[in-house]
């Protein structure tokens, strides 16, 4: 039998400049949400990738003195080197330069030009090169451009246009009646009433630059960076080019972007599928905006934290952990580095780090590491067993939920109950005593939390919860499944577990550093 499918996407990231926290951010919900997944027997096709053309891609490669495909290749490195740093486990990386993309987008151009929904008409309107967008005259903020206050241009152009507008009443009806299509759901209430203000159709050709794919019968017309680029989606799951694996993955179970893409992913995309007669995604996730001392962290205004930095100091896992956590996937969050270090030491340092730590030297020091049977379990055993094996279950209903800060937060319920676990079951006593039945049991019980603990935080910290697994003397980390969180008593006999470093070395915090 085939196995169920997933389909996740990241955005493409524009590759005008190199990434920033930000970016990693949105990649790694995707990241984590695609090895959640590939663990729970889903077969996962995770897509990230970059967007290359348009005017402001032209622009930085002219002032670089690189042709844009030169300043293009160039920019794409930055980007997956990161992902690489992070452990970020796509599976296909598309960039919109590919023959592949430019087949796809030429081809459905042509389709919705050939049924009507594509037509030739007249642009003339106040646009902002930066954000490759055209602004009505009540939007812009005191003359700029309502996004990045840069000065805006009055554009007239002959241009081919999307009759969105006629897909306006479907799509309300769509969104009315998928309630779980475009979360937060207060993303919803603001696109919903959006397209109840009225849809414009959109220009999606432009005549005033040459960077970008042309249109197949007009070839004095670039397609508009955004109609390129929401198709990145389609050509990523081969459509027009492997029917078996678009009927596999489509429609998207999940495009996770930022807030300030909601209209393309909400609307316009949705209205050019539906003029394709496709299926919509089935979600389209929504996170909020990483701050830096109240501004938006922006790779245009220089506001940003380098991702690589943070890595090199503090590693891969807590990175990917901190983003999680610290904020409600929809909501907005300051970054600092002290939060950083702060959930570092706590969270991994005491909470997980500790626990293991304590656990692994006891069993050092009572049976030479050797893992024990355990013999019949005593209430507090019993509690533990059940607060680890439900754990699975919580952590699904949030992650389905899209909640991922909450399915951290009751990983890290368990640990904490495991590490009280240690204080109330006092092993030291057992041995002191020479309880050793009653011992074996105790140690065997945090054993077992232990391994059910590293294999429901491996899709966030795959490289930790490999390393506690080679703790644990366990083999075949990669065919770990689900499945092994519900189970108990699979550590394998006549296995031993390891002393190592500890996992998350305390940092000092150093005050005022941020
Ligand atoms: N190229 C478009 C996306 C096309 S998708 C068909 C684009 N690229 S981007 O590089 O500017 O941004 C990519 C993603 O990074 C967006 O989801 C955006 O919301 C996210 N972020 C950019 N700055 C951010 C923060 N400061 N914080 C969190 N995410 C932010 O838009």
């Amino acid at each position: 039998m085939s196995k169920n499918s997933y389909y996740v996407t990241t955005p493409i990231y524009y590759v005008n400049d190199v990434p920033h926290i930000g970016h990693a951010y949105s990649t790694i919900i995707a990241d984590m949400l695609a090895r959640y997944k590939r663990l729970s027997g889903y077969d996962v096709l995770f897509l990230t990738g970059t967007d290359e053309h348009g005017q402001k891609v032209e622009k930085a490669a002219r002032e670089r003195g690189r042709t844009p495909q030169q300043h293009c290749d160039l920019m794409v490195g930055p980007f997956k080197d990161l992902w690489e740093k992070l452990d970020i486990s796509y599976d296909d990386f598309i960039r919109t330069t590919q023959e592949r993309h430019i087949m796809v987008v030429q081809a459905i151009f042509q389709k919705l030009f050939d049924r009507g929904d594509i037509y030739k008409g007249f642009y003339e309107g106040w646009y902002c090169i930066h954000e490759e967008t055209f602004y009505p005259e009540s939007q812009l903020a005191e003359g700029c451009c309502p996004e990045c206050g840069r000065p805006v241009e009055w554009l007239r152009e002959e241009s081919y246009y999307f009759r969105s507008s006629k897909y306006q009443d479907q799509l309300l009806q769509y969104i009315k009646d998928n309630p779980g299509f475009i979360k937060p759901d207060f993303r919803r209430n603001e696109v919903v009433s959006f397209i109840e203000g009225g849809v414009q159709d959109i220009s999606v050709s432009r005549t005033t630059f040459k960077w970008g794919i042309p249109v197949p019968f007009d070839p004095d017309h670039v397609i508009y960076v955004w109609f390129d680029a929401l198709i990145n989606y389609l050509t990523g799951v081969g459509f027009l080019q492997d029917e078996e694996k678009t009927a596999k993955f489509w429609p998207a179970d999940i495009h996770i972007i930022g807030k300030d893409i909601v209209r393309f992913h909400c609307v316009i995309w949705p209205m050019m599928l539906l003029s394709l007669g496709l299926p919509l995604p089935k979600q389209v996730l929504a996170h909020g905006f990483w701050m830096l001392g109240g501004a938006k962290m922006s790779k245009s205004t220089g506001v940003v934290v380098d991702p690589n930095r943070l890595i090199e100091e503090f590693g891969a896992d807590s990175v990917r952990y901190f983003l999680l956590r610290e904020i409600a996937v929809g909501l907005d969050g300051e970054f600092t580095q002290d939060a950083l270090i702060r959930r570092l030491n706590g969270d991994l340092a005491n909470d997980l780090g500790n626990l293991i730590h304590r656990t692994v030297a006891m069993m050092m020091k009572y049976f030479d590491g050797d893992i024990p049977e355990a013999g019949g379990l005593g209430p507090l055993e019993v509690s533990l067993k059940e607060e680890a094996l439900g754990l699975q279950q919580v952590v699904d209903e949030s992650i389905n939920k899209t909640d991922i800060r909450e399915a951290l937060v009751q990983v890290w319920r368990v640990i904490g109950r495991a590490n009280k676990y240690i204080d109330e079951a006092a092993p030291w006593a057992l041995a002191r005593e020479g309880q050793s039945e009653k011992l074996k049991t105790v140690m065997r019980t945090l054993l077992e939390t232990i391994r059910v603990i590293a294999v429901l935080i491996s899709p966030v910290m795959p490289e930790t919860a490999e390393k506690i697994w080679d703790q644990l003397g366990q083999a075949n980390f990669t065919s770990v499944t689900i499945e092994d969180s519900k189970r108990w008593d699979m550590l394998a006999p006549g296995t031993s577990v390891k002393k190592a470093a500890p996992l998350f070395p305390r940092i000092e915090l150093k005050i005022g550093e941020s």
